[in-house]
């Protein structure tokens, strides 16, 4: 096992459909096949309050932007505790499946100011290494999981999913990373592998 001389946070972000599941597993196998140990975590978390966005998201619960973004938050509160903070203290590289840019460009599409947001944010959760946003078109990525959503749900999905998009083309600092999602898995993952790598030595 390579050991490295600190704890890594690799994020993936991007809107629904960018793949940013399968990308983040496949950058783990890639990863422990090299040696290294990487964990895998993924927001909303297994929290009671994660358990508690996805009840509501499942039954289509109405939520107002601010109880959304509360939840939120809990959830995160506690995966950075429970689960970021252990795993970087032994030196692992954690992929992270969805974090605070998420909350930015989603709930910040919703009307929330990102300014807020993102303070709200920078008060207790780790500062990530590296960001990886998979960019993808809301249409293809909605297509992509097979929404079975009535076609007017579809357009309105269509329509935020554009402001989010638009927020996490936005993001523009050194360690953030746009990749374009609409291409084939392999080559996306050797992008992906290579950026990652580079945070490694
Ligand atoms: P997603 O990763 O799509 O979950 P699943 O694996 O169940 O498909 O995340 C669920 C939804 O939550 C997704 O539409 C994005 C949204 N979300 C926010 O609105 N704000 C946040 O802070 C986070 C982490 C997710």
């Amino acid at each position: 096992m390579i050991k490295l001389k600190k704890g890594i946070l690799i994020v993936f972000e991007g809107i629904d459909g960018g793949g940013k599941t399968t990308q983040a597993k496949m950058l783990m196998a890639r990863l422990h096949k090299k040696g290294y140990d990487a964990v895998y975590f993924r927001e909303p978390s297994g929290s009671r309050w994660g358990m508690e966005i996805r009840r509501k998201a499942a039954y289509k619960d109405s939520i107002s932007p601010e109880g959304e973004l509360d939840l939120f938050l809990k959830d995160r509160r506690e995966n950075v505790e429970k689960n970021l903070k252990p795993a970087l203290k032994e030196n692992k590289i954690v992929i992270l499946d969805r974090y605070y840019f998420s909350t930015i460009a989603y709930q910040g599409a919703k009307g929330i100011s990102q300014q807020r947001i993102r303070k709200m944010n920078e008060g207790f959760a780790v500062l990530p290494d590296l960001v990886i946003i998979l960019d993808i078109g809301p249409s293809q990525g909605l297509g992509r999981i097979g929404g079975r959503e009535k076609k007017d749900l579809l357009f309105e999905r269509e329509d935020y999913l554009l402001k989010v998009r638009e927020i996490f083309n936005s993001f523009r600092e050194d360690n953030i990373v746009h990749i374009k999602a609409n291409r084939p898995l392999n080559q996306i993952a050797d992008e992906i592998e290579q950026v990652t790598l580079g945070y490694l030595t």
